[in-house]
Protein backbone atom coordinates (compact mmCIF):
# COMPACT_ATOMS: atom_id res chain seq x y z
CA UNK A 1 0.00 0.00 0.00
CA UNK A 2 1.43 3.44 -0.93
CA UNK A 3 0.19 6.85 -0.11
CA UNK A 4 1.24 10.42 0.24
CA UNK A 5 1.56 12.29 3.67
CA UNK A 6 3.82 15.66 4.33
CA UNK A 7 5.97 14.33 6.93
CA UNK A 8 7.20 10.85 8.48
CA UNK A 9 8.30 10.76 11.68
CA UNK A 10 10.26 7.76 12.95
CA UNK A 11 9.54 6.99 16.51
CA UNK A 12 7.31 7.11 19.11
CA UNK A 13 9.30 9.18 21.87
CA UNK A 14 9.03 12.18 23.46
CA UNK A 15 10.71 13.81 20.33
CA UNK A 16 8.65 12.34 17.75
CA UNK A 17 5.49 13.13 20.23
CA UNK A 18 6.42 16.68 21.04
CA UNK A 19 7.29 17.28 16.90
CA UNK A 20 3.72 14.93 15.95
CA UNK A 21 1.12 17.55 17.92
CA UNK A 22 3.39 20.95 16.79
CA UNK A 23 3.03 19.84 13.31
CA UNK A 24 -0.59 18.75 13.68
CA UNK A 25 -1.45 21.85 15.40
CA UNK A 26 0.30 23.63 12.70
CA UNK A 27 -2.12 21.94 10.20
CA UNK A 28 1.22 19.66 8.71
CA UNK A 29 0.25 15.75 8.05
CA UNK A 30 2.98 13.67 9.68
CA UNK A 31 2.62 9.88 10.20
CA UNK A 32 4.36 8.39 13.47
CA UNK A 33 5.97 5.35 12.79
CA UNK A 34 7.34 3.31 15.86
CA UNK A 35 8.66 -0.14 16.01
CA UNK A 36 7.80 -1.19 19.40
CA UNK A 37 3.97 -1.45 21.11
CA UNK A 38 2.19 1.34 22.58
CA UNK A 39 2.97 -0.63 25.94
CA UNK A 40 6.38 -1.44 25.76
CA UNK A 41 7.23 2.71 24.83
CA UNK A 42 4.86 3.02 28.14
CA UNK A 43 7.00 0.30 30.18
CA UNK A 44 9.76 2.09 29.85
CA UNK A 45 11.50 4.05 32.58
CA UNK A 46 13.92 6.44 32.21
CA UNK A 47 14.23 10.37 32.68
CA UNK A 48 12.46 12.87 35.49
CA UNK A 49 13.42 16.07 35.65
CA UNK A 50 12.16 18.72 33.05
CA UNK A 51 13.27 22.06 32.24
CA UNK A 52 11.23 25.05 32.14
CA UNK A 53 11.97 25.04 28.04
CA UNK A 54 10.74 21.69 28.29
CA UNK A 55 7.39 22.14 29.89
CA UNK A 56 6.71 25.17 27.32
CA UNK A 57 6.83 22.73 24.84
CA UNK A 58 4.71 20.34 26.55
CA UNK A 59 2.39 23.36 26.53
CA UNK A 60 2.68 24.33 23.30
CA UNK A 61 1.97 20.92 22.44
CA UNK A 62 -1.37 21.46 24.72
CA UNK A 63 -0.90 18.59 26.72
CA UNK A 64 1.08 19.85 30.32
CA UNK A 65 -2.67 20.10 32.02
CA UNK A 66 -1.64 16.92 34.15
CA UNK A 67 2.07 17.99 34.17
CA UNK A 68 0.90 21.26 36.30
CA UNK A 69 -1.29 18.95 38.10
CA UNK A 70 0.81 16.51 39.47
CA UNK A 71 4.69 17.43 38.22
CA UNK A 72 6.59 18.84 41.40
CA UNK A 73 7.92 22.43 41.17
CA UNK A 74 11.86 21.84 42.70
CA UNK A 75 13.63 25.52 43.47
CA UNK A 76 16.75 24.10 44.59
CA UNK A 77 18.97 20.59 44.06
CA UNK A 78 21.59 19.17 47.04
CA UNK A 79 25.25 17.90 46.67
CA UNK A 80 26.32 15.61 49.19
CA UNK A 81 29.94 15.19 49.64
CA UNK A 82 32.14 14.72 53.07
CA UNK A 83 29.70 13.77 55.35
CA UNK A 84 27.62 17.21 54.31
CA UNK A 85 24.80 18.03 52.51
CA UNK A 86 25.04 21.26 50.92
CA UNK A 87 21.76 23.17 49.02
CA UNK A 88 21.97 25.01 45.24
CA UNK A 89 19.36 27.63 45.38
CA UNK A 90 18.67 27.37 41.71
CA UNK A 91 15.91 29.76 42.13
CA UNK A 92 17.37 32.17 43.99
CA UNK A 93 20.54 32.14 41.47
CA UNK A 94 18.63 31.99 38.46
CA UNK A 95 16.11 35.02 38.70
CA UNK A 96 13.33 32.25 40.18
CA UNK A 97 13.58 29.48 37.63
CA UNK A 98 13.17 25.88 38.36
CA UNK A 99 13.04 22.40 37.21
CA UNK A 100 9.54 19.97 37.36
CA UNK A 101 9.96 16.42 38.64
CA UNK A 102 7.75 14.69 36.38
CA UNK A 103 8.40 11.40 34.57
CA UNK A 104 8.75 10.40 30.78
CA UNK A 105 7.04 7.75 31.48
CA UNK A 106 3.81 10.34 31.98
CA UNK A 107 5.18 12.72 29.62
CA UNK A 108 4.81 10.10 26.87
CA UNK A 109 1.25 9.08 28.22
CA UNK A 110 -0.06 12.52 28.31
CA UNK A 111 1.66 12.61 24.60
CA UNK A 112 0.18 9.53 23.12
CA UNK A 113 -3.10 10.29 24.77
CA UNK A 114 -2.91 13.93 23.35
CA UNK A 115 -2.22 12.55 19.82
CA UNK A 116 -5.22 10.28 20.31
CA UNK A 117 -7.67 12.55 21.01
CA UNK A 118 -6.61 15.36 18.41
CA UNK A 119 -6.99 11.70 15.52
CA UNK A 120 -3.02 12.21 14.98
CA UNK A 121 -1.95 9.01 13.12
CA UNK A 122 0.32 6.71 14.77
CA UNK A 123 1.65 3.23 13.46
CA UNK A 124 2.91 0.71 15.94
CA UNK A 125 4.55 -2.45 15.88
CA UNK A 126 6.00 -1.19 12.36
CA UNK A 127 8.74 -3.79 11.01
CA UNK A 128 11.60 -2.72 9.06
CA UNK A 129 10.92 0.92 8.87
CA UNK A 130 13.73 2.00 6.03
CA UNK A 131 14.27 5.86 4.68
CA UNK A 132 14.67 5.93 1.00
CA UNK A 133 16.08 8.56 -1.18
CA UNK A 134 16.19 11.47 1.09
CA UNK A 135 19.29 12.81 -1.19
CA UNK A 136 16.54 14.26 -3.61
CA UNK A 137 13.16 15.63 -3.47
CA UNK A 138 10.90 12.47 -3.70
CA UNK A 139 12.04 10.50 -0.39
CA UNK A 140 9.80 7.69 0.88
CA UNK A 141 9.55 5.77 3.78
CA UNK A 142 8.89 1.79 3.71
CA UNK A 143 7.39 -0.47 6.39
CA UNK A 144 5.52 -3.76 6.94
CA UNK A 145 2.59 -4.30 9.29
CA UNK A 146 0.15 -6.94 9.66
CA UNK A 147 2.09 -8.85 6.95
CA UNK A 148 1.91 -5.87 4.71
CA UNK A 149 4.52 -3.99 2.68
CA UNK A 150 3.69 -0.06 2.94
CA UNK A 151 5.29 2.94 1.45
CA UNK A 152 4.69 6.48 2.91
CA UNK A 153 5.90 9.47 0.02
CA UNK A 154 6.58 12.65 1.96
CA UNK A 155 8.66 15.56 2.02
CA UNK A 156 10.32 15.08 5.15
CA UNK A 157 11.79 11.99 6.93
CA UNK A 158 12.52 13.16 10.90
CA UNK A 159 14.71 10.51 12.37
CA UNK A 160 13.38 10.80 16.03
CA UNK A 161 14.11 7.02 17.05
CA UNK A 162 16.62 7.09 19.64
CA UNK A 163 20.15 6.40 20.17
CA UNK A 164 20.10 2.64 18.10
CA UNK A 165 17.28 3.97 15.72
CA UNK A 166 17.49 3.39 12.17
CA UNK A 167 17.34 7.01 10.52
CA UNK A 168 21.32 8.14 11.42
CA UNK A 169 22.41 4.70 10.34
CA UNK A 170 20.92 4.86 6.79
CA UNK A 171 23.17 8.43 6.98
CA UNK A 172 26.47 7.25 4.10
CA UNK A 173 29.48 7.29 6.55
CA UNK A 174 30.99 10.41 4.58
CA UNK A 175 28.20 12.38 5.32
CA UNK A 176 28.19 12.22 8.99
CA UNK A 177 31.24 13.22 11.93
CA UNK A 178 30.97 11.64 15.51
CA UNK A 179 32.41 12.22 18.42
CA UNK A 180 31.35 10.25 21.37
CA UNK A 181 32.99 9.21 25.13
CA UNK A 182 32.06 5.92 26.76
CA UNK A 183 32.64 6.28 30.27
CA UNK A 184 33.44 3.02 32.53
CA UNK A 185 30.88 2.69 34.85
CA UNK A 186 27.36 2.77 34.80
CA UNK A 187 24.33 3.68 36.86
CA UNK A 188 21.85 0.89 38.40
CA UNK A 189 18.43 2.47 38.86
CA UNK A 190 15.69 1.59 41.50
CA UNK A 191 12.06 2.68 41.31
CA UNK A 192 10.30 1.95 44.89
CA UNK A 193 7.10 2.80 46.20
CA UNK A 194 8.38 4.40 49.38
CA UNK A 195 8.35 7.99 50.44
CA UNK A 196 11.58 9.79 48.28
CA UNK A 197 14.74 10.33 51.25
CA UNK A 198 14.23 14.36 50.51
CA UNK A 199 11.82 16.89 49.12
CA UNK A 200 14.73 17.59 46.29
CA UNK A 201 17.35 15.67 44.38
CA UNK A 202 20.47 15.09 46.20
CA UNK A 203 23.72 14.15 44.01
CA UNK A 204 26.09 12.61 46.20
CA UNK A 205 30.23 12.27 45.84
CA UNK A 206 31.35 9.81 47.84
CA UNK A 207 34.77 7.67 47.87
CA UNK A 208 32.90 4.20 46.69
CA UNK A 209 31.10 6.05 43.75
CA UNK A 210 28.47 8.39 42.69
CA UNK A 211 24.87 8.09 44.60
CA UNK A 212 21.21 9.78 43.34
CA UNK A 213 18.15 10.19 45.42
CA UNK A 214 15.51 11.38 43.41
CA UNK A 215 11.78 11.32 43.08
CA UNK A 216 8.57 10.32 40.19
CA UNK A 217 6.07 11.71 43.42
CA UNK A 218 5.58 12.11 47.13
CA UNK A 219 5.23 8.30 47.54
CA UNK A 220 7.43 6.97 44.74
CA UNK A 221 11.69 6.94 44.44
CA UNK A 222 14.02 6.84 42.16
CA UNK A 223 17.68 6.53 43.55
CA UNK A 224 20.47 5.32 41.47
CA UNK A 225 24.25 4.38 42.27
CA UNK A 226 27.34 4.37 40.23
CA UNK A 227 28.17 0.73 39.31
CA UNK A 228 31.18 -0.89 37.20
CA UNK A 229 29.82 -1.37 33.51
CA UNK A 230 30.30 -4.92 33.49
CA UNK A 231 28.29 -5.26 36.89
CA UNK A 232 24.87 -8.11 36.72
CA UNK A 233 21.58 -7.00 37.56
CA UNK A 234 21.13 -10.70 39.78
CA UNK A 235 24.11 -9.58 41.71
CA UNK A 236 22.12 -6.70 43.19
CA UNK A 237 19.04 -8.02 45.38
CA UNK A 238 17.04 -5.15 47.04
CA UNK A 239 18.85 -5.29 50.32
CA UNK A 240 22.29 -4.72 48.60
CA UNK A 241 21.50 -2.00 46.64
CA UNK A 242 19.73 -0.08 49.74
CA UNK A 243 23.34 -1.05 52.03
CA UNK A 244 25.29 0.75 48.87
CA UNK A 245 22.86 3.61 48.71
CA UNK A 246 22.55 4.61 52.36
CA UNK A 247 26.55 4.42 52.60
CA UNK A 248 27.30 6.89 50.36
CA UNK A 249 25.16 9.77 51.53
CA UNK A 250 25.25 12.10 54.27
CA UNK A 251 24.39 10.67 57.91
CA UNK A 252 21.24 12.42 58.03
CA UNK A 253 19.47 10.83 54.64
CA UNK A 254 20.86 7.37 55.34
CA UNK A 255 19.19 7.74 58.66
CA UNK A 256 15.66 8.75 57.45
CA UNK A 257 15.68 6.77 54.07
CA UNK A 258 12.46 4.39 54.45
CA UNK A 259 13.81 1.43 51.92
CA UNK A 260 11.07 -1.13 50.33
CA UNK A 261 10.56 -3.61 47.31
CA UNK A 262 11.99 -2.51 43.88
CA UNK A 263 9.47 -2.06 41.48
CA UNK A 264 12.02 -1.50 38.80
CA UNK A 265 15.86 -2.33 38.66
CA UNK A 266 18.37 -1.47 35.61
CA UNK A 267 21.42 -0.70 34.60
CA UNK A 268 22.52 1.85 32.28
CA UNK A 269 25.83 2.72 30.70
CA UNK A 270 26.88 5.75 30.23
CA UNK A 271 27.64 7.24 27.22
CA UNK A 272 28.59 11.30 25.49
CA UNK A 273 27.74 11.35 21.76
CA UNK A 274 27.02 13.49 19.01
CA UNK A 275 26.33 13.14 15.87
CA UNK A 276 26.74 15.97 13.10
CA UNK A 277 25.04 17.31 11.22
CA UNK A 278 21.18 17.16 11.96
CA UNK A 279 20.04 17.62 8.17
CA UNK A 280 20.60 14.96 5.47
CA UNK A 281 18.81 16.76 2.05
CA UNK A 282 15.29 15.62 3.27
CA UNK A 283 16.12 13.61 6.63
CA UNK A 284 16.57 15.25 9.74
CA UNK A 285 17.88 14.22 13.11
CA UNK A 286 16.51 15.29 16.22
CA UNK A 287 16.56 13.96 20.26
CA UNK A 288 18.79 10.34 21.09
CA UNK A 289 19.14 9.73 17.69
CA UNK A 290 21.46 12.55 17.25
CA UNK A 291 23.26 13.21 20.84
CA UNK A 292 23.73 10.94 24.17
CA UNK A 293 24.49 12.66 27.18
CA UNK A 294 25.67 11.35 30.56
CA UNK A 295 22.67 11.62 32.53
CA UNK A 296 24.26 13.46 35.22
CA UNK A 297 22.41 17.01 34.71
CA UNK A 298 19.37 15.25 33.57
CA UNK A 299 19.80 16.40 29.76
CA UNK A 300 19.01 13.86 27.54
CA UNK A 301 15.03 14.29 27.80
CA UNK A 302 15.27 18.04 27.86
CA UNK A 303 18.18 18.06 24.75
CA UNK A 304 15.12 16.33 22.81
CA UNK A 305 12.69 19.12 23.26
CA UNK A 306 15.37 21.93 22.65
CA UNK A 307 16.03 19.62 18.96
CA UNK A 308 12.24 19.68 18.16
CA UNK A 309 11.97 23.36 19.24
CA UNK A 310 14.17 24.65 15.96
CA UNK A 311 12.89 21.73 14.23
CA UNK A 312 9.31 22.60 14.57
CA UNK A 313 9.86 26.35 13.73
CA UNK A 314 12.18 25.17 10.70
CA UNK A 315 9.41 22.46 9.19
CA UNK A 316 6.26 25.04 9.85
CA UNK A 317 8.47 27.72 7.88
CA UNK A 318 9.51 24.80 5.23
CA UNK A 319 5.83 23.77 4.85
CA UNK A 320 3.87 27.41 4.91
CA UNK A 321 6.46 29.76 3.45
CA UNK A 322 7.93 27.08 1.09
CA UNK A 323 11.33 28.79 2.94
CA UNK A 324 14.23 26.37 3.35
CA UNK A 325 16.39 28.64 5.28
CA UNK A 326 15.47 27.25 8.70
CA UNK A 327 15.76 23.94 7.73
CA UNK A 328 19.37 25.19 6.41
CA UNK A 329 19.76 26.62 10.07
CA UNK A 330 18.63 23.57 12.00
CA UNK A 331 21.84 21.45 12.58
CA UNK A 332 23.61 24.30 13.33
CA UNK A 333 21.28 26.27 15.58
CA UNK A 334 20.07 23.21 17.76
CA UNK A 335 23.83 22.03 17.83
CA UNK A 336 24.85 24.48 19.39
CA UNK A 337 22.87 24.28 22.39
CA UNK A 338 23.31 20.41 22.28
CA UNK A 339 27.30 20.85 22.75
CA UNK A 340 26.65 23.37 26.11
CA UNK A 341 24.48 20.65 27.01
CA UNK A 342 27.38 18.22 26.46
CA UNK A 343 29.85 19.79 28.43
CA UNK A 344 27.60 20.51 31.47
CA UNK A 345 26.44 16.81 31.51
CA UNK A 346 30.38 15.88 31.06
CA UNK A 347 31.66 18.36 33.93
CA UNK A 348 28.81 16.89 36.25
CA UNK A 349 29.83 13.06 35.53
CA UNK A 350 33.42 13.92 36.11
CA UNK A 351 32.65 16.04 39.42
CA UNK A 352 30.39 13.69 40.71
CA UNK A 353 31.84 9.97 39.89
CA UNK A 354 34.87 7.86 41.03
CA UNK A 355 37.30 7.18 37.88
CA UNK A 356 38.93 4.22 38.32
CA UNK A 357 42.00 5.82 36.69
CA UNK A 358 42.32 9.02 39.20
CA UNK A 359 42.30 7.24 42.69
CA UNK A 360 42.98 9.50 45.74
CA UNK A 361 44.03 12.41 44.26
CA UNK A 362 40.58 12.51 41.81
CA UNK A 363 38.90 12.53 44.82
CA UNK A 364 40.64 15.45 46.86
CA UNK A 365 40.13 17.54 43.35
CA UNK A 366 36.60 16.85 43.13
CA UNK A 367 36.03 17.56 46.83
CA UNK A 368 37.80 20.76 46.57
CA UNK A 369 36.01 21.64 43.49
CA UNK A 370 32.81 20.77 45.28
CA UNK A 371 33.46 23.25 48.15
CA UNK A 372 34.63 25.69 45.82
CA UNK A 373 31.40 24.98 43.94
CA UNK A 374 28.72 25.49 47.15
CA UNK A 375 30.72 28.73 48.66
CA UNK A 376 31.20 30.98 45.47
CA UNK A 377 28.42 32.39 43.88
CA UNK A 378 29.74 32.55 40.92
CA UNK A 379 30.11 28.88 40.56
CA UNK A 380 27.33 27.72 42.16
CA UNK A 381 25.33 30.56 39.39
CA UNK A 382 27.18 28.59 36.64
CA UNK A 383 26.23 25.53 38.51
CA UNK A 384 22.42 26.66 38.47
CA UNK A 385 21.85 27.96 35.17
CA UNK A 386 23.16 24.92 33.67
CA UNK A 387 21.11 22.49 35.49
CA UNK A 388 17.55 24.99 34.99
CA UNK A 389 18.61 24.77 31.41
CA UNK A 390 20.39 27.52 28.63
CA UNK A 391 17.56 29.57 26.36
CA UNK A 392 16.25 28.00 23.47
P1 LIG B 1 13.62 7.73 22.60
O1 LIG B 1 12.88 8.03 23.84
O2 LIG B 1 14.69 6.70 22.65
O3 LIG B 1 12.56 7.33 21.50
C1 LIG B 1 12.92 6.75 20.27
C2 LIG B 1 11.79 5.87 19.79
O4 LIG B 1 12.13 5.36 18.50
C3 LIG B 1 11.59 4.65 20.68
O5 LIG B 1 10.25 4.54 21.04
C4 LIG B 1 12.07 3.48 19.83
O6 LIG B 1 11.35 2.28 20.10
C5 LIG B 1 11.80 3.99 18.43
N1 LIG B 1 12.61 3.34 17.41
C6 LIG B 1 13.91 2.97 17.49
N2 LIG B 1 14.30 2.40 16.36
C7 LIG B 1 13.25 2.41 15.53
C8 LIG B 1 13.05 1.95 14.20
N3 LIG B 1 14.04 1.36 13.51
N4 LIG B 1 11.84 2.11 13.63
C9 LIG B 1 10.83 2.71 14.33
N5 LIG B 1 10.96 3.16 15.60
C10 LIG B 1 12.17 3.02 16.19
N6 LIG B 1 17.75 11.18 30.49
C11 LIG B 1 17.77 11.94 31.57
O7 LIG B 1 17.76 13.16 31.43
N7 LIG B 1 17.78 11.36 32.83
C12 LIG B 1 17.75 10.00 33.00
O8 LIG B 1 17.74 9.50 34.11
C13 LIG B 1 17.73 9.18 31.88
N8 LIG B 1 17.72 7.85 32.02
C14 LIG B 1 17.73 7.08 30.90
C15 LIG B 1 17.76 5.70 31.02
C16 LIG B 1 17.81 4.89 29.88
C17 LIG B 1 17.86 3.37 30.04
C18 LIG B 1 17.85 5.50 28.60
C19 LIG B 1 17.93 4.64 27.33
C20 LIG B 1 17.80 6.88 28.49
C21 LIG B 1 17.76 7.68 29.63
N9 LIG B 1 17.72 9.08 29.54
C22 LIG B 1 17.73 9.82 30.63
C23 LIG B 1 17.69 9.76 28.29
C24 LIG B 1 16.29 10.15 27.89
O9 LIG B 1 15.38 9.19 28.30
C25 LIG B 1 16.32 10.32 26.40
O10 LIG B 1 17.18 11.41 26.11
C26 LIG B 1 14.96 10.54 25.74
O11 LIG B 1 14.20 9.37 25.81
C27 LIG B 1 15.16 10.96 24.29
O12 LIG B 1 13.94 10.95 23.62
P2 LIG B 1 13.87 10.57 22.10
O13 LIG B 1 12.45 10.72 21.73
O14 LIG B 1 14.91 11.29 21.35
O15 LIG B 1 14.32 9.04 22.01
C1 LIG C 1 16.86 11.64 37.47
C2 LIG C 1 17.73 11.29 36.46
C3 LIG C 1 18.87 12.02 36.26
O1 LIG C 1 19.72 11.69 35.27
C4 LIG C 1 19.16 13.12 37.04
O2 LIG C 1 20.29 13.81 36.81
C5 LIG C 1 18.28 13.48 38.03
C6 LIG C 1 17.13 12.74 38.25
C7 LIG C 1 15.63 10.84 37.67
O3 LIG C 1 15.52 9.76 37.08
O4 LIG C 1 14.78 11.27 38.44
Amino acid sequence: MSRRVQAVIIGSGPAGLILSQLLLHAGIEAVILERRSQDHVLGRIRAGVLEQGMVEMLERAQCAQRLHAEGLVHGGINLAFGGERHRIDLATLTDGKHVTVYGQTEVTRDLMEARAHDGGESVYEAADVTPHDFDGDHPYVTYRKGGAEHRLDCDIIAGCDGFHGIARQSVPEAAITTYERIYPFGWLGVMADVRPVNDEIIYANHPKGFALCSMRSKTRSRYYVQVPVEEKLEDWPDQRFWDELRSRLDPQAAESMIIGPSIEKSIAPLRSFVAEPLRFGRLVLAGDAAHIVAPTGAKGLNLAASDIYYLHEALVAYFKDGSDAALAAYSGRALARVWKAMRFSWWMTALMHRFPDTGAFGQKIQEAELAYLVSSTAASTSLAENYVGLPF
